[in-house]
């Protein structure tokens, strides 16, 4: 009988792969930064995230943003949000801190090349959208243009405004952590890297009630999207950058078809001695010992060519307070974050007779670090509308 197992679960396979052959024919790799096309019904979200990483000191700051269509259209939970991440002290206990803005949907303008957004990123053409919320208090633009990315986000007095340099790809074609493969699966959650780390060509902070100022043309950025019907259950996202070297994650508790599913997508560089490797659930295993309490999550993950251990550690002292995230009825209390966490990463690759050997050893530090759901300590932000 096996033999025969095996050979029925070979033809599947074969059938699968010449499925996906089909599909990838006929749909090249997306630009996925730009926004997609706002169903009628919810639950939808798109969110953006952009990380801002100073070169020569520990200050730290990020910006998030995006919009909610709820599952329940009689929610009250807030649809928009606009939030400034900042870590401005150099030593001692510093968490990361917040301003939040929430925005009415019918005062928010999201278009792509100047025009209402009505179909899908479409392949390979450049990211080219605005994203505008404004209320009585507190206005956000966002917008990319020429291969350039421009933000000015006044959020209850505070403001971080900039202007990012050209985009460093995660992969040849518009491909992102999903990979050629994924990324045309119907997932509840998609996940994409637009840049690594571009460079930026300046930027400024202001913050009257704290009276910090902070302008600098010497930082590399982090630009981020997520879409799809919710958050995760529980989930693990990280982000860093030293000089050389260059990690993000997201993983965790995916809900697919009623199953919780553990996925991790994990993509590291090494841009002086030209490495890049990246996994997804198909092509590795992640084993993750992570604990929310004591602010560590240490991954090994596991491909038929590579090797990645990625020990990732914060003091908890650092963690953000819940920070809000995009939730099936909309912006909820869902993760804390520290941008003070250390990241160690070896990287391994299989050789035919040595097995496992190490081709390189980092430490990036001050990198981001985000518990979320479930798998923040004690499960403490769980979703209450503010
Ligand atoms: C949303 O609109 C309502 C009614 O127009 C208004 O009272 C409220 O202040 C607005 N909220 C925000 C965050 O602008
Ligand atoms: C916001 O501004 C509008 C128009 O200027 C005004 O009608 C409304 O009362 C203001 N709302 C609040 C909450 O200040
Ligand atoms: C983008 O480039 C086009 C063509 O070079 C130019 O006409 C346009 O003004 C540029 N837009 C911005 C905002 O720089
Ligand atoms: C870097 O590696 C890629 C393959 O991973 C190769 O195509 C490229 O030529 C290499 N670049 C340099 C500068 O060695
Ligand atoms: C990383 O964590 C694993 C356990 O998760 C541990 O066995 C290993 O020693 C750690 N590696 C380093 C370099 O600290
Ligand atoms: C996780 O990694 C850190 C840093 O290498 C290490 O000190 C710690 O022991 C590891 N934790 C576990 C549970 O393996």
């Amino acid at each position: 009988m096996k033999p025969l197992y095996y050979k029925e679960s070979l033809i599947t396979w074969r059938f699968l792969q010449i499925c996906l052959v089909l599909v990838l024919l006929n749909e090249s790799n997306s630009n996925q930064f730009d926004p997609h096309v706002l169903p009628k019904y919810g639950p939808f979200f798109e969110g953006w995230y952009i990380r801002i990483t100073e070169s020569h000191s520990p200050v730290r700051f990020g910006l998030l943003f995006g919009h909610v269509i709820p599952e329940d259209a009689s929610s009250v939970t807030p649809r928009v949000l606009a939030t400034i991440l900042y870590k401005t002290c150099q030593d001692g206990n510093c968490p990361l801190k917040s301003i939040d803005a929430f925005f009415n949907f019918s005062s928010v303008s999201i278009t792509a090349k100047g025009h209402r957004v009505t179909k899908d990123p479409d392949d390979e053409s450049p990211a080219n959208f605005e994203w505008v919320a404004s209320s009585n208090t507190s206005m956000a633009i966002f917008k990319v243009v020429n291969d350039s990315t421009y933000f000015d986000f006044k959020l209850n007095g505070a403001r971080l405004s900039g202007k990012v340099g050209r985009h460093i790809p995660w992969g040849p074609h518009g491909e992102g952590p999903e990979g050629p493969f994924i990324e045309h699966f119907p997932l509840p959650l998609s996940w994409f890297v637009y840049s690594l780390r571009s460079q930026i060509v300046h930027y400024e902070f202001q913050d009257p009630t704290t009276g910090i100022v902070w302008r600098s043309d010497n930082a590399v950025v982090h630009l981020e999207k997520n879409w799809g019907k919710s958050f995760p259950k529980a989930w693990i996202w990280a982000q860093g950058t030293s000089d050389v070297a260059y990690v993000a994650l997201s993983g965790g508790l995916v809900t697919i078809a009623t199953v919780d599913v553990l996925a991790y997508l994990i993509g590291y560089r090494n841009f002086a001695k030209n490495l890049s490797v990246n996994f997804q659930p198909i092509n590795s295993v992640t084993v993750s010992n992570h604990n929310g309490c004591r602010g560590y999550a240490n991954l090994t993950v596991t491909s038929v060519l590579h090797k990645l251990i990625l020990n990732m550690t914060t003091n908890i002292n650092q963690l953000s307070d819940c920070l809000y995230g995009p939730m099936k009825n909309g912006f909820t209390k869902a993760c804390v974050e520290s941008y003070d966490a250390n990241i160690e990463a070896v990287l391994y690759k299989k050789h035919l007779i040595d097995g496992f050997v190490e081709v390189d050893h980092q430490f990036i530090l001050k990198t981001g670090l985000e518990f979320g759901g479930e798998y923040v300590c004690r499960n403490m932000c769980r979703p209450t509308v503010p």
